[in-house]
């Protein structure tokens, strides 16, 4: 990937999306395409053709998907399944027909086996019974790694490379109560506790299960790496974690210093804990040569000043 290279990143506007344009700016790539949602609607498979035949994007970074947080994806399994498999379907095929050198498609951590043995190592992907609540975006996501190595198999290339980053946090981060993941959901608990005085939070479960989250600059920075790196890759998906994870006690206890509230936490352990550990073996992708570089303190004081700027402005309900 050269610097004046053209490169398109779907999904620009979203957590991975900006950190990667964010990313790639600041090491002097010039020549980077990017569409608002409403200008360009992947979903739309005649206007991604159009698309990719008009603009003939050499490197493609495929965050563009739909999201959400446990209410959202058992309400919808129907929108989250169509919507992320037409998307990736309709980039993937252009991709292929116009001869895109490279693009890189992200799957998630809960395509693995609910009862997966820790860490979760890439082969233990379709060994078991997933989560049931994300059956539906995690049928999409495991759609979406089989057809890239489908896809290069077939055409015999090694055009198509399928990452699967553990939970991301960072600026641009949804803080929708109902669809935010564990961290930006902290956040926004502990701010609002402080702002209102409040001596007492109550957090749902028991605090004890375990997660690792990647700073969404660390995922940009491993798919600009992976990006360089394709000859290195061979046709599977690769695990991308920060390679430490930590207790939902000790999460709410980073939070809480950096967001500086000073009340009690306490725990509601009538509510259910979820998976007891999401830790992913990231040790292929690490052997290759990337590093991730940011501890969690650093990633959350930067998240919390995003966050700190747009609810002052009023602009986190948009992505909401
Ligand atoms: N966040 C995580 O913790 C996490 C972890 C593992 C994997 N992933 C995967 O990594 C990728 C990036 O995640 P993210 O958290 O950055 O997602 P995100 O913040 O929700 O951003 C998704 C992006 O996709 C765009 N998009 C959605 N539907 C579209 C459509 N029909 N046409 C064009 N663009 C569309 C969104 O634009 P609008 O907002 O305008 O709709 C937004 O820019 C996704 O595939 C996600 O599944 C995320």
């Amino acid at each position: 990937m050269y610097k004046d290279s053209k490169i398109y990143i779907a999904g620009h506007t979203g957590l991975l999306g900006s950190a990667i344009i964010k990313r790639l700016k600041g090491l002097g790539y010039a020549n980077i395409i990017a569409k608002v949602h409403d200008e360009l609607d992947l979903t739309n498979q005649s206007a991604a053709d159009e698309f990719f035949k008009n603009e003939q994007p050499e490197y493609v970074f495929m965050t563009a998907g739909l999201t959400g947080g446990i209410i959202a994806n058992k309400t919808y399994p129907a929108i989250f399944l169509h919507t992320n498999i037409s998307m990736q379907d309709n980039v993937f095929e252009a991709a292929n027909k116009y001869n895109v050198k490279h693009l890189i498609f992200y799957g998630s951590s809960c395509i693995y086996p609910k009862k997966s043995p820790q860490p979760m190592k890439e082969e233990y992907l379709l060994t078991g019974q997933i989560e049931e609540t994300s059956e539906a975006y995690a049928i999409a996501k495991m759609a979406g790694i089989v057809a890239c190595k489908a896809y290069n198999n077939q055409y015999k290339t090694n055009r198509f490379i399928a990452l699967i980053p553990n939970s991301m946090y960072g600026p641009k981060d949804n803080f929708d109560l109902e669809n935010s993941h564990v961290l930006s959901a902290l956040i926004r608990r502990f701010h609002e506790a402080k702002m209102n005085k409040m001596d007492k939070i109550v957090l749902w479960g028991s605090g004890n299960p375990r997660r690792e989250l990647i700073f969404s600059e660390d995922a940009a920075e491993a798919s600009i790496f992976a990006m360089k790196n394709a000859d290195k890759l061979q046709n599977t998906h690769y695990n991308i974690g920060s390679g430490v994870d930590y207790s939902i006690k000790e999460l709410a206890e980073i939070v809480s210093q950096i967001v500086g509230y000073k009340g009690r936490i306490e725990w509601d352990t009538a509510k259910p804990d979820g998976a007891q550990r999401k830790f992913l073996d990231s040790s292929k992708f690490l052997d290759i040569g990337w590093r991730p570089s940011t501890n969690l303190e650093d990633g959350l004081r930067i998240t919390y000043e995003w966050f700190l700027e747009n609810i002052q402005e009023g602009l986190l309900n948009e992505r909401v």
